[in-house]
């Protein structure tokens, strides 16, 4: 089982990087692939996909189709998901509907230094990936207050959170048969 772990954030101590990290202790016997390439992919071009596919982009694909399943992170900026995973995702979604995400298993989590857990931008996040075709959990982890949520060691403070973590980790890797109608 391999798993490609996406945070929407480039920031050195991403606090949504960090709850990768986290999510990756939930595992085991899964491989688990941090793609660190947001920062490198253009502007979402339709002319430029047409003719040539950035090798960024072609890069992520390979990595998106060559995954199991694939695990988000987000901040939330202005309310919203981030201009730069949003521009990655219009990069993954073409060609539509026969994109890498289609049918691909996805969930979402989120960390913000405010209230809320970046809630916003992981409900705009579900509808993005289900447009494109993911098949997108339900279930996903908002960590508000992210500068005092983890451990000086990158882990989480709260064993309830963490546990919530793991669960929607299990819910992500749980094989078809097993997950509900
Ligand atoms: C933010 N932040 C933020 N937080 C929030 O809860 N709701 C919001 O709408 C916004 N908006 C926003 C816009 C912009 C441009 C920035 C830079 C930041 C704060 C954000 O949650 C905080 O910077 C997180 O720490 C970002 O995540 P990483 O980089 O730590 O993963």
């Amino acid at each position: 089982m391999r798993v490609l772990a996406i945070s929407g954030s480039v920031r050195q101590g991403s606090y949504n990087a960090a709850l990768l990290r986290a999510a990756a202790d939930c595992m085991t016997d899964v491989e688990f692939v941090v793609w660190r390439g947001l920062a490198d992919l253009p502007a979402y071009d339709e002319d430029v996909e047409s003719s040539a596919v950035p090798p960024a982009v072609a890069a992520l694909r390979q990595e998106i189709g060559g995954a199991d399943a694939v695990l988000i992170a987000t901040p939330e900026y202005n309310g919203s998901v981030p201009g730069a995973l949003k521009n990655a995702l219009d990069w993954v979604s073409r060609p539509f509907p026969a994109n890498v995400l289609r049918q691909k298993r996805v969930a979402v989590v989120g960390a913000s230094v405010g209230l809320f857990g970046a809630i916003g931008a992981q409900a705009e996040l579900r509808k993005v990936l289900k447009v494109i075709g993911a098949d997108v959990l339900a279930a996903g982890l908002a960590v508000p207050s992210a500068q005092t949520a983890f451990t000086e060691n990158g882990r989480l403070r709260d064993r309830k959170v963490e546990g919530a973590l793991c669960e929607v980790v299990r819910d992500l890797l749980r094989p078809p048969m097993e997950r509900a109608a």
